[in-house]
């Protein structure tokens, strides 16, 4: 196991979350970043769904994110080094906790300014196959006024973290609740998550 993704077991293990910065190098994070820019000029992302569970509720009122599925078939060179690392962490969490954890989802997102993501989990109501939620954040200096900061739920009161470039955040997705603030610029990121149940076509 690599330092880093031994690192994030444990304190998993130990919080239930994990935060590292500098995950990858800077030329690879501002491909990503890139990329992704350009992906979203091109009109190649689309508003994000929801849990069945509230369907009723008007999307727009829960989160404002767009996002793009990413496929491993299809993939950039930048894109292709991130899913190694999912890969190797996805592997190396499977045998620490000892839970069969047979593949990931992950897709591109980006928060434009005004948007925002309401208070929840990541495990919905009907569904509990996600077992691990992975964000790495592609903001080049970002500051506090730029808002957007993903604020963590504990033991009755909360934290914020920056959505910083080459920050990752790694955490139990039926344990840690939370949030993104509204954010006051276009906020990147590659989010995913390690599930426990075998892969199914992704439709959205
Ligand atoms: C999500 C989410 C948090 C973030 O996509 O479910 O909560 O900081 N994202 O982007
Ligand atoms: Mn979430």
């Amino acid at each position: 196991m690599n330092n880093t993704v031994a690192l994030i077991a444990e304190q998993l293990d130990r919080h239930a979350i994990a935060i590292v910065d500098d995950l990858l190098p800077e030329d690879v994070l501002s491909q990503l970043l890139g990329e992704s820019k350009q992906l979203l000029g091109e009109g190649e992302f689309h508003p994000a769904l929801i849990g069945r569970g509230v369907t009723e509720q008007r999307i727009s009122e829960v989160r404002g994110d767009k996002i793009l599925w990413l496929e491993t078939e299809n993939l950039s060179e930048a894109q292709q080094l991130y899913f190694n690392f999912l890969e190797e962490l996805r592997e190396s969490l499977s045998n620490f906790f000892r839970i069969g954890l047979p593949w990931f989802e992950c897709h591109l997102a980006a928060y434009p300014a005004g948007s925002f993501y309401t208070r929840h989990f990541d495990q919905f109501r009907e569904t509990n196959n996600r077992i691990f939620s992975i964000i790495l954040y592609l903001n080049e200096n970002w500051n506090e006024t730029d808002g957007g900061q993903l604020r963590i739920y504990e033991n009755g009161t909360h934290r914020d973290v920056e959505p910083k470039m080459g920050r990752l955040v790694c955490f139990r997705s039926d344990l840690v609740e939370h949030e993104v603030l509204v954010t006051n610029r276009t906020r990147f990121s590659i989010t995913g998550w390690i599930r426990r149940d075998e892969p199914t076509p992704v439709f959205l």
